[in-house]
Formats: structure tokens, sequence, C-alpha cells
């Protein structure tokens, strides 16, 4: 809302109130790298405060894989807003219902049942918990690097020191392994695990990808001791890396699969936990009532992601996925291939791609120019080094080319900024 404001007054009023009444310190970052203020959004478009157009190649970190405001999934939202938003609680919800159905009829086999809640951590805080509740055990092994959310279950089993040692002391029970090695994973997974969690490829992490058959060695690993497996595609699923979920590239089924930003089509938050007939029955055959959240599967969310999964199949989304994903690999190995100086890596499935930078620093200031040009990323969490590229995936090919000479232009100019600093 900008009123009588020039577009900069109305910049510097934001970010006065961020600085008073939201987070300095963040504000102060979110300002280095270049960040206006967000005013509008449209397909594969944010608009910021002066009116200039970023090609969401970020895409909310996964959020956005249809793009922004789908038109499906809006008019779906909107119709539903004109029933009911939220759940009245004392009445069956047919959305959440015919939700549940479609989720069961497009996962593995064994996965039927769905419990909603509104985000990603939320979705594995309730595995975690189904996990320990089902095989009456206390271990949880996770890898190292991991982002499994950051309340106080999922930050305790993810693997970043920096994001855990102030809000120690955490749940108990965790131990790390390496991310993509079997070996270590199977000499945790013991007769007191409960489970492992694990994010198919990690994206926090710095677009990690194991190797393959990875999958399917923690699987046995897991079913020789009992312990569960829970999958996280809280970012990988729902078609951003070229299959429906990353575990297909494996062939693998969990116990318990979490989902979340881009179920909800990038217009509502919805997270999701789905399990098996058998852990249901040991969490909730004594009380239904074991695991609640107010808002979970509420009419409205529930709308926005049935109209989600439907455009996902109409419009081939997961096909389109693994085609530009490779186109996008393609032009930014080229880029790699000019700039080996800098560049160590690229590598991605689908659109989840990772440019990995050969030192510090120089990520934070190839975003900065990125920016400039128009194109929207961000570096990794757990990995600063490594621009990570999640763009929707109804982008274009155009789209694709515009965003590779932008990194192209970004690398070039920051690389002219290096060598003159030394
Ligand atoms: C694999 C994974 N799990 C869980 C989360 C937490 O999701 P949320 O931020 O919605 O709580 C994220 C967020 O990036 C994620 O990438």
């Amino acid at each position: 809302m900008t009123g009588s404001l020039t577009p900069d007054e109305h910049y510097q009023a934001v970010i006065e109130r961020y600085n008073k009444f939201i987070n300095p310190y963040l504000a102060r970052l979110m300002s280095f790298a270049g960040f206006g203020v967000e005013e509008r959004a449209e397909g594969c478009y944010v608009f910021d405060h002066e009116g200039r157009k970023y090609l969401d190649c970020l895409g909310g970190y996964g959020v956005f894989s249809l793009g922004h405001r789908h038109p499906v999934v809006v008019e779906a939202v909107k119709r539903q807003l004109d029933e009911m938003a939220l759940t009245a609680k004392a009445f069956f919800s047919d959305n959440a219902s015919l939700l549940a159905e479609k989720l069961a009829s497009i996962t593995p086999e064994p996965l039927q049942y769905s419990f909603f809640c509104n985000s990603g951590t939320e979705a594995v805080e309730a595995a975690l918990k189904f996990a320990k509740a089902s095989t009456g055990r206390k271990k949880i092994v996770s890898t190292e690097r991991s982002y499994h959310g950051k309340t106080i279950g999922a930050l305790s089993t993810t693997g970043r020191e920096k994001y855990r040692k102030p809000f120690e002391p955490l749940m108990e029970g965790v131990t790390f392994v390496p991310f993509g090695n079997p070996q270590a994973a199977a000499k945790e997974i013991d007769a007191n695990t409960a489970c492992m969690i694990i994010e198919p490829i990690q994206g926090e992490g710095g677009i990690q990808i194991p190797p393959d058959g990875y999958l399917v060695e923690i699987r046995r690993a897991c079913d020789q001791v009992g312990a569960l497996l829970i999958i996280d595609e809280v970012q990988t699923g729902l078609g951003r890396t070229g299959k429906l979920f990353a575990m297909e590239h494996d062939g693998v089924h969990p116990d318990l699969l979490t989902l979340a930003k881009s179920l909800g089509g990038g217009i509502m938050p919805i997270g999701c936990v789905m399990g098996t007939a058998a852990i249901w029955e040991k969490v909730f055959e004594i009380n239904p009532m074991a695991h609640t959240s107010t808002f979970g599967g509420s009419p409205l969310a529930c709308a926005a992601a049935l109209a989600a999964i439907q455009v996902l199949e109409q419009e081939h989304l997961v096909q389109r996925s693994q085609s530009l994903g490779s186109e996008l690999l393609k032009g930014l190995k080229a880029v790699q291939a000019k700039h080996s100086d800098l560049i160590a890596e690229v590598r991605g499935r689908g659109l989840m791609v990772g440019l990995e930078f050969a030192q510090d620093e120089v990520g934070e200031l190839v975003v900065v120019q990125l920016m400039k040009r128009g194109v929207c990323v961000a570096y990794a969490l757990n990995n600063p080094r490594v621009l990570r590229f999640e763009p929707p995936l109804i982008i274009s090919s155009e789209e694709i080319e515009f965003a590779v000479s932008a990194v192209e232009q970004s690398v070039s100019e920051t690389a002219e900024l290096l060598a003159a600093l030394i």
C-alpha cells in the first residue's frame, strides 16, 4: 500500500517498520541483497514497489510450482471462500476427505491416511510423533546438513549446529549420519531406532543428490530392525525433481511421507503427513485426538491443494519439470565451463538445480547481481556456497534462457569485482 508516498518513501517506510517491529538484523541482510518490497505477482514474475519485474527462480523455496496465482487455484479458493473458509470442527469436511483420497491415489500403496496441518515443520513434527508412538522407540536417525524445519522437534532432526545450538536442549535421542552414505546410516539404525528421517535430495543442504540406490539401502536397513522410514518431500514433492515424488528416482516407499510447500498451489499454506494403516492404528485407535491442529485441513486449504494437483496433472507439469530442468542444467553447466575458477559444480534433478561456487561469499554477491538483472534466486540456508534454482514448473524455455544469460552476466561482473579487489 503506497498511498501518497513515492516508491522510495514507501520502501523506506517498510524497512523502518521491519527495523522497529519485525527484525532489524534480517532487514539489514535483505537490504544488502537488494530486496525491494513485493507488491504483486503473476505466473513466473514478482513485481516490486518500483514496478520492476523479477523472474522468480527461487519460487518461494519450492512453493510456487504452479507459478503465482494460478487462475485454476485462485478460482477454486474464491469459490470455497464463498461457502466456508475454516473448519467448524464439529462436522466432517468434504474437501479434506477428497484431498486425502486423492493423495492416497497418487502415492505408493502402503501410504493410505493423511493428517493435515499448515506447514512443513508441523508435518515433520507429526511424523516424528507418529514414529515414536507407533514403535514405542525413542532413537531417531537423521542426516548432516539436512533441513526439516525449525520447531523444536523438527529442529532436533535438522543437521546444522548454527540453527540448533542456541535452542538446546532439544529433543533427545537424535543422531546424525553423513548424507549419501548408506553404510554409515545402517550402522546407526538399530533395534532402538524409531525412524530414520531423510530428504531424497537435500534442498537447504545445497541441492545434494545421493548416489543411486541410497534410499533402497536405507529402506533395507530400517526393515531389518523394524525402524520406520520418514521421507521428507516438503521441498521435493509434487513434481519439483522431474518425478511426482523424488523418492521415485530410487523406487522406494516410506512409512511416513511429509508434504507442504507446493501442495497449497502457491495460494494457501498446507502441510500433510501421510502414513500406513498400521501406524494410524497405533497412534489413533485408543485416542482419535492423539494429534490435532486447529487450522489443519481447512476447507480453503484443501480446495487449493485439490486444484493444485489437478493443474499439475492437466498441464503435465511433472514432465515439464524434467525437460525444462535439463535445459536449465545444460545452460548453467555452460556458464560453469566459462567460469570454472569460480563455479565448482552445477547439479540438479528436474527444476531443482544448484550452482556451487568454489569459495564462500561469492554466492551472496551473485544474488545481488541477479536481483539487479531481474532474476530472483537465493543461496541454500545450510550451504551458502550453493545458489538454488527452483522456478515455477510453468517456466518457458525463453525464460530459462533469460535466467541463464543473467547468471552468465552476474558471474562475469562478480569475477571482475573480485579481480579488482585483489
Ligand atoms: C525438506 C524440508 N522439510 C521441512 C521444511 C520446513 O517447512 P516449513 O518452512 O514450511 O516449516 C522445509 C523448508 O524449507 C524443507 O525444505
